[in-house]
């Protein structure tokens, strides 16, 4: 069963709550919270304060996509927040595997994420850490960018190699998807996707959800 995960980052800021009760109304089953600082990323979004307020009015899983440096210095501050996954980028950080052992260690699932041109390889030594693999189908920072077609096979030598592995890792996918692209993706392997723009821009985002599944 694939799960979808709405961004909010595509979402009307100035009516968030509401904003994140359609998708949770039309069949959501994470909330894809997307932090930016500037730095890791060229651009700025939300901090824990807005994750912490936004927890009153969602009774969905939070998905916490870190794009800044250093996450373990916020990791603390974003569980107490509210987050159920945080996912840290392994080009944030110097020491990943302590900062996915922080987040299991607070009891939250622990994700990593690969930007489109970072290898698989750099997982190997971390797989009995990771709950979840997020892979970048577009470079981070924006929604609405185009998803990058490599990113395909990219998806099916994870699946594969988790496969072989024999490990129950959930493979996530962020950037570019929405229901011309969801079921090329999902074929190759991806269980859990974000989608941003495909939701939040169209005319039924509520309806959209159901779409997207359907399209699969
Ligand atoms: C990009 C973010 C994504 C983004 C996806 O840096 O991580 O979660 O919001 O947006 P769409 O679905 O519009 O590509
Ligand atoms: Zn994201």
């Amino acid at each position: 069963m694939i799960k979808i995960a709405p961004s909010i980052l595509a979402a009307d800021f100035s009516r968030l709550a509401e904003q994140i009760r359609l998708v949770e109304q039309g069949g959501a089953d994470l909330l894809h919270i997307d932090v930016m600082d500037g730095h890791f990323v060229p651009n700025i979004t939300i901090g824990p304060v807005v994750v912490e307020s936004i927890k009153k009015h969602c009774n969905l899983p939070f998905d916490v996509h870190l794009m800044i440096e250093n996450p373990e210095k916020y990791i603390e501050n974003f569980a107490q927040a509210g987050a159920d996954i945080i996912t840290v980028h392994v080009e944030a950080t110097r020491h990943l595997q302590r900062c996915l052992r922080m987040i299991k260690d607070l009891g939250l699932k622990a994700c990593a994420a690969l930007n489109p041109a970072t290898p698989l390889h750099t997982l190997d030594y971390v797989l009995n850490d990771v709950d979840m693999v997020l892979l970048m189908t577009v470079n981070p920072g924006f929604g609405g960018q185009q998803y990058i077609p490599a990113m395909t096979e990219k998806i099916a030598s994870l699946k594969q190699k988790l496969d072989r592995l024999d490990k129950s890792i959930d493979i996530e996918i962020d950037g570019g998807i929405g229901a011309d692209n969801i079921d090329e993706v999902t074929q190759a392997g991806a269980n859990v996707i974000v989608a941003g723009s495909a939701i939040y821009k169209s005319d039924d985002v509520a309806g959209m959800i159901t779409k997207l599944k359907k399209s699969v």
